[in-house]
């Protein structure tokens, strides 16, 4: 019966929390987050003014590094994340081995693990050197593997990387431009998933982060880490939910059907929740969905697009506030309620929106993994358990059983 608190047991005293509710793993000195209040900094800075006022890179920038870059800086940054955005011609043929319909979250997974086969020199953790050069190689070839596992999905030839287009230019050309036809990146397109990547770069020990913490705590090869990091994010209740959003609006498919739906929601025993509502550490708005919100509105009207899922979304958003049920457990929309909307859009598809939100939070996951590994009293991660099996026995003999 117990949920939460002390264990004593023959070998310590042990507290016992699942899920973590309670427990900080460790210091960090990235990212705040007041659930209560609705708060997200990134290095002591409101998500919201670095959404108005900095690039994707300039948040990336301030996320590993701890300041905001100045001119010259940003200058270097940026080139060496341009210098090193092409992937290993080897590394390109892991995906003909992927079959056809194979989920792009899962040759990311794939892929990203294989770059610790590529690169040994990232293996000493100790040298601020190799730190740096992980960082810069990760966030520069997560965008070209990811449009790779996109164009592997839909049967078209990869697009290399185009090194004059800034981050986000690069990842919507690579997706979306064909050999021989010119394709020009919407200036819109491209701002919108920057903001978007901004949103959703750190966000201090959610479920991935935490795995790639406790990957890269036993010294493990850092893309390795990072690839388990991406595995974690894959679920429907963490990066999976943008993509469970839209397949749910799908499902309700008109305003009018929109009191059903959430009266199963209500139902305990339909098993059915709203996605894109609730989070462990928001019990307030998440000041993400705020933003992201009101982008949505901002980026239908700028591309023309007229979605009839946004006004599905808006009524959901409407009845859930007033809702009781919603009211008492305090579960607002949270950052992945309206980013389908606007990938979608943006021309993308579906299941591409999880690998969307990898690309962007592989940020996060590296300077995770910069603090953890430059900590001097960095420990492997090895939580206890309450162990309910069965007390000590003897062993017959397969003939005596
Ligand atoms: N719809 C309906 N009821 C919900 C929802 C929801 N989306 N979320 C929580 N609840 C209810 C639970 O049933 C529970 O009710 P009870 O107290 O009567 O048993 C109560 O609210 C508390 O929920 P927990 O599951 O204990 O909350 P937890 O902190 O463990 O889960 C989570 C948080 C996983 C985000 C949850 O709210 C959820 O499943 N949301 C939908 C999936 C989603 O949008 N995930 C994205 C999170 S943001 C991100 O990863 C980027």
């Amino acid at each position: 019966g117990l949920d939460v608190g002390k264990v004593y047991d023959k070998t310590g005293v042990f507290t016992y929390d699942p899920g973590f509710s309670s427990t900080c793993s460790t210091k960090s000195a990235i990212t705040y987050i007041d659930g209560d209040q609705g708060i997200l900094l990134y290095r002591g800075y409101p998500v919201a003014q670095l959404a108005e006022h900095c690039s994707f890179l300039e948040v990336a920038y301030l996320i590993l590094n701890g300041e905001l870059p100045k001119g010259q800086e940003l200058q270097n940054f940026d080139s060496s994340i341009r210098k090193h955005t092409m992937i290993n011609e080897n590394l390109n043929r892991f995906f003909e081995g992927f079959n056809y319909d194979a989920h792009p979250m899962a040759m990311l997974t794939g892929v990203v693990g294989s770059l610790s086969a590529f690169y040994h020199d990232t293996t000493n953790n100790k040298d601020p050197r190799h730190r740096e050069i992980f960082a810069h190689r990760m966030i520069a070839k997560i965008p070209t593997i990811a449009a790779a596992a996109y164009k592997k999905y839909y049967g078209q030839p990869f697009m290399y990387p185009q090194n004059h287009l800034d981050y986000c230019s690069n990842l919507l050309h690579m997706m979306f431009a064909v050999p021989a036809e010119p394709y020009h990146v919407n200036p819109i397109a491209a701002k919108a998933l920057d903001i978007l990547f901004t949103l959703h770069a750190d966000h201090e020990q959610n479920a991935s982060t935490s795995t790639v913490r406790m990957a890269g705590s036993t010294g493990t090869n850092p893309y390795a880490a990072i690839a388990a990091g991406i595995a974690a994010l894959w679920g429907p209740s963490h990066g999976g939910a943008n993509e469970a959003v839209l397949t749910m609006l799908d499902e309700i498919g008109d305003v009018k059907n929109v009191q059903g739906f959430m009266d199963k929601v209500k139902d305990k025993n339909s098993g059915v929740r709203l996605m894109g509502f609730g989070h462990r550490v928001y019990k307030n708005f998440d000041p993400r969905a705020t933003i992201i919100r009101e982008q949505c509105h901002k980026v239908l009207q700028a591309l023309k697009v007229d979605d009839p899922k946004l006004e599905l979304a808006m009524k959901l958003e409407e009845i859930a506030l007033s809702d009781d049920y919603f009211k008492a457990r305090k579960l607002y929309p949270n950052v992945d309620f309206y980013s389908g909307i606007i990938y979608k859009a943006l021309g993308i598809p579906v299941n591409m929106f999880t690998p969307m939100f990898a690309v962007a939070r592989t940020v996060g996951w590296v300077a995770h993994w910069i603090e953890m590994v430059s900590d001097p009293a960095m420990r492997i991660a090895r939580p206890r358990q309450v162990y309910t099996g069965a007390a000590e026995r003897t062993v017959s003999p397969i003939a005596q059983r």
